[in-house]
């Protein structure tokens, strides 16, 4: 899948933008579906507008979310008596976390032998899909994603987590696209997400530095593009203050050999454990 001069540049990066790496039809046919699922879905089966509760409950339907199909809004969804602002379609941020394995379509477009041979080229011989969110970066409202690594959220011992992250529209600066530090995955992780010993969650920090974002390279790309990450590569996207949505979708791949940790946030039920491609 990859030749060596890519792999090298992996290496050498900490991450690989391969244009035209899924069809025009696949983006459209996954944006289809994740539209439907919010058409399908009931907000109000999330009570976390209005009670006092509300940290709480929103943890609980975050960290319960690893083998689930759950809805995220966006922060700045909301007024301030807790209605919408614009309507559902509008305001939602992501669908996660376990797309891949529970709708079919989702299924279908992660599981590839493409994706199966690609990650077998980064090191992966035996991958389990860990993770995928569906990202709407919504017009005019679209949040930032400050500069993490991925190895953060999704840590294993030794690190091995690979992102795929697919462009299902055009992203450019305006609209929100990646942004990645090119070599900033030597410097070793900075923190892990960990689940809290009285609910919640926290940062462990290991190294307080600021990341050195003076170096962050815009990752503008067509629609059908794969951008893989490595799992300490900073990476980062910002506002999409624009009228154009920056739809994309993420794929999380990690070794099954490799140790995950019950401190990690993301969990899965015993009886779905994450399977291969
Ligand atoms: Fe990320």
């Amino acid at each position: 899948m990859l030749t060596s001069d890519q792999r090298a540049e992996y290496e050498r990066d900490g991450f690989l933008v391969l244009s035209d790496f899924v069809s025009t039809d696949a983006c459209d046919r996954l944006r289809a579906r994740a539209e439907e699922l919010v058409r399908e879905f009931d907000p109000s089966v999330i009570s976390i507008f209005s009670t006092h509760e509300q940290t709480r409950t929103s943890d609980d339907y975050f960290l319960e979310s690893g083998d689930k199909i759950r809805f995220f809004f966006e922060e700045n969804a909301f007024n301030s008596d807790g209605s919408l602002r614009q309507s559902k379609e509008h305001s939602i941020n992501k669908i996660g976390h376990a797309l891949h394995d529970l709708d079919p379509v989702f299924d279908q477009f992660s599981r590839t032998n493409g994706l199966k041979q690609l990650v077998a080229d980064l090191g992966l011989a035996n991958p389990l899909l860990l993770q995928s969110m569906y990202i709407f970066k919504q017009p005019r409202i679209g949040g930032e994603v400050t500069c993490h690594q991925d190895g953060t959220f999704l840590y294993t011992e030794p690190l091995s987590v690979i992102g795929l992250w697919f462009a299902l529209e055009d992203a450019t600066i305006e609209n929100g696209c990646l942004w990645a530090i090119p070599g900033g995955h030597k410097l070793g992780l900075k923190s892990r997400f960990v689940r809290a010993e009285n609910g919640g969650t926290r940062f462990d920090v290991f190294d307080n530095s600021p990341w050195s974002e003076e170096n962050l390279l815009p990752l503008e790309v067509e629609k059908g593009t794969l951008i893989v990450l490595h799992p300490l590569l900073p990476h980062l996207s910002r506002e999409n203050r624009s009228a154009k949505s920056r739809h994309a979708y993420t794929l999380h791949v990690i070794d099954a050999a490799s140790r995950y940790p019950e401190t990690n946030w993301l969990q899965r039920a015993a009886d779905v454990p994450a399977r291969g491609f």
